[in-house]
């Protein structure tokens, strides 16, 4: 089934979220004197997701419960180099007017037990009155959360109680190496300012 089948008269809908989404991540952009962000990844739901997670809700799969039930029938993740950035993407968005912030799961100041980090955003968007998923995180993180989805649709693993312990150090260890790369970009800054 195509997004178009599925969502009938609510996709134009997400197509214009999705937008709207991507246009205030350039525009954000535009704005910082540097590049702020690494790259940038947009999706509406697929029909047979969005239609698990109702399921798994206890609700019909319809379009119009996808666009009222659910979040993030709409998502963009956004990448970021460094940590710091995270939070000045997530302010400029939590600034605007015609958004609402709706939920905050800051997984990077509290990571879940498995050891992902991310910071996640469900907000509503007023002029279309849909909700949406923001996902932010550094390029690093990004890297780790990529192959840790991996596992999770790989099923009766011979090694899973060693693999996870695995992601989890590995985890650990880049979210260290981001402070350190925060740290040294934040003493490059210091000293540019020092020679101006
Ligand atoms: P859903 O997972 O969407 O039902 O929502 P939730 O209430 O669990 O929200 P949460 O913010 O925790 O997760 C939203 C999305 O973040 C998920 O759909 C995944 O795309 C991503 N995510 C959350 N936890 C993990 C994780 O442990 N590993 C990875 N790789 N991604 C995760
Ligand atoms: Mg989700």
């Amino acid at each position: 089934m195509t997004h178009e089948e599925f969502y009938k008269e609510k996709y134009p809908i997400l197509k214009e979220a999705e937008e709207n989404l991507n246009m205030l991540i350039n525009q954000f952009e535009k704005n910082e004197t540097e590049k702020k962000i690494a790259y940038c990844s947009s999706r509406i739901k697929s029909p047979e997701s969005m239609t698990q997670k109702l399921l798994k809700k206890g609700e019909q799969p319809t379009n119009e419960n996808a666009v009222s039930k659910v979040n993030d029938a709409v998502g963009i993740r956004v990448i970021t180099s460094f940590v710091d950035d995270i939070y000045k993407v997530s302010d400029w968005i939590s600034s605007q007017d015609h958004i609402e912030v709706i939920d905050i799961k800051d997984y990077i100041a509290y990571p879940k037990p498995n050891g992902y980090r991310s910071y996640h955003m469900i907000i509503h968007l007023n002029d279309l009155n849909l909700n949406a998923e923001i996902q932010i995180r550094t390029i690093a993180l990004d890297f780790w959360a990529n192959l840790e989805h991996q596992m999770k649709y790989k099923k009766n693993i011979k090694d899973e109680i060693l693999i996870r312990s695995e992601l989890k150090r590995c985890a650990d260890e880049i979210a260290s190496i981001d402070l350190s790369m925060q740290t040294i970009k934040d003493l490059i800054q210091n000293d540019e300012e020092c020679c101006k």
